[in-house]
């Protein structure tokens, strides 16, 4: 068994989010040095409490989740209840954590980690706004080269947004973070709309959750019904995307993924388009390219690792 790749997951639970966690810890390929929560979804008092339940769900109380950021860099906080509920994981009901919240700070973590690992040996997992990134880079810019890989959740092109008509919610909740990372020459890739909404939660696949028979695969399968009821109704379609596992299933099988280096700009000027991801898909300019941005998946393939994972937990 070779090494496992380390990560930190950065993440604003969010029951995709949560599904995502579940993913990383159900595979030995993969080792978490730590999860770090972010204002997101909801506020950071309820996803650093969910990133815990979802750790505990799964028999991971060792885990280590740090409290993040509270709000965006600049702009006022957003959230996304309607989508996610009032807790943020509505859906199953999942005890409340007894293992702790960490007291250091998430930045102070990932600065901590990044400098005092080996170079180029951690990999950073943003499933939400990039604020706490954005931080730590600022705070210690060192860090940058030592980073292995960013591959994160955010954006969209072809497909356009869901949260304004260009875009998407992690990055429109906080464009200025997202304008850092996408500046730090970190190597970098994205897993926008145009893949997650190829990854619908259809009936059958939900089942096949269920059907696992475990406690796990039953929350798995009641955070699912809770999530896609919204994007269902939206895009009237069977099952709703399943964003944030993209992450984690591209570190176990980028074969899964399709997409091509180019540059990626966030505007933060413009109220109208305030935190699109505007992607040069087509080498128009001579911006260098700073993302692998994916477009296509394999849903199936993906679907089956994520249920094949889940079993183990
Ligand atoms: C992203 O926003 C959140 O609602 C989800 O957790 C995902 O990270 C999708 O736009
Ligand atoms: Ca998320």
């Amino acid at each position: 068994m070779p090494i496992p790749r380390r990560i930190i997951i950065d993440t604003d639970p969010g029951q995709d989010d949560a599904v995502a966690i579940l993913l990383a810890l159900g595979s030995p390929e993969l080792e978490i040095v730590g999860i770090t929560a972010v204002a997101g979804n909801v506020p950071l008092g309820l996803t650093e409490k969910n990133a815990r339940k979802i750790c505990e769900l799964a028999g991971r109380p060792d885990i280590k989740v740090y409290p993040g950021a509270v709000r965006p860099l600049v702009r006022r906080p957003v959230t996304a209840e309607h989508v996610h509920g009032k807790t943020g994981l509505d859906g199953p009901s999942l005890p409340e954590p007894t293992m702790p919240l960490q007291e250091q700070h998430a930045v102070d973590f990932i600065v901590e980690t990044v400098m005092n690992e080996e170079s180029g040996s951690i990999t950073l997992c943003p499933l939400g706004p990039l604020t706490n990134i954005a931080l730590a880079l600022n705070r210690e810019p060192r860090i940058a080269p030592r980073i292995r890989e960013i591959v994160l959740m955010g954006g969209g092109f072809f497909e356009g947004g869901n949260v304004t008509p260009t875009a998407e919610f992690n990055i429109y909740v906080d464009p200025h973070a997202a304008d850092v990372v996408f500046h730090s020459g970190i190597p970098i890739v994205v897993m926008p709309l145009d893949v997650t909404h190829k990854a619908l939660t259809t009936a059958k696949r939900v089942q096949a959750f269920r059907a696992l028979g475990s406690k796990v695969g039953e929350a798995a399968a009641a955070l699912l019904d809770f999530f896609e009821r919204f994007d269902e109704e939206k895009y009237g379609t069977d099952g709703g995307p399943l964003h944030d596992p993209c992450v984690i299933a591209y570190l176990l099988r980028p074969e899964l993924f399709n997409g091509r280096q180019c540059n990626v700009a966030v505007e933060i000027a413009s109220e109208l388009t305030m935190g699109m991801t505007v992607v040069d898909w087509w080498g128009v300019t001579d911006r260098p390219k700073n993302a692998l941005v994916m477009r296509d998946i394999d849903a199936d393939g993906f679907f089956a690792l994520l249920t094949e994972r889940l079993g183990r937990l």
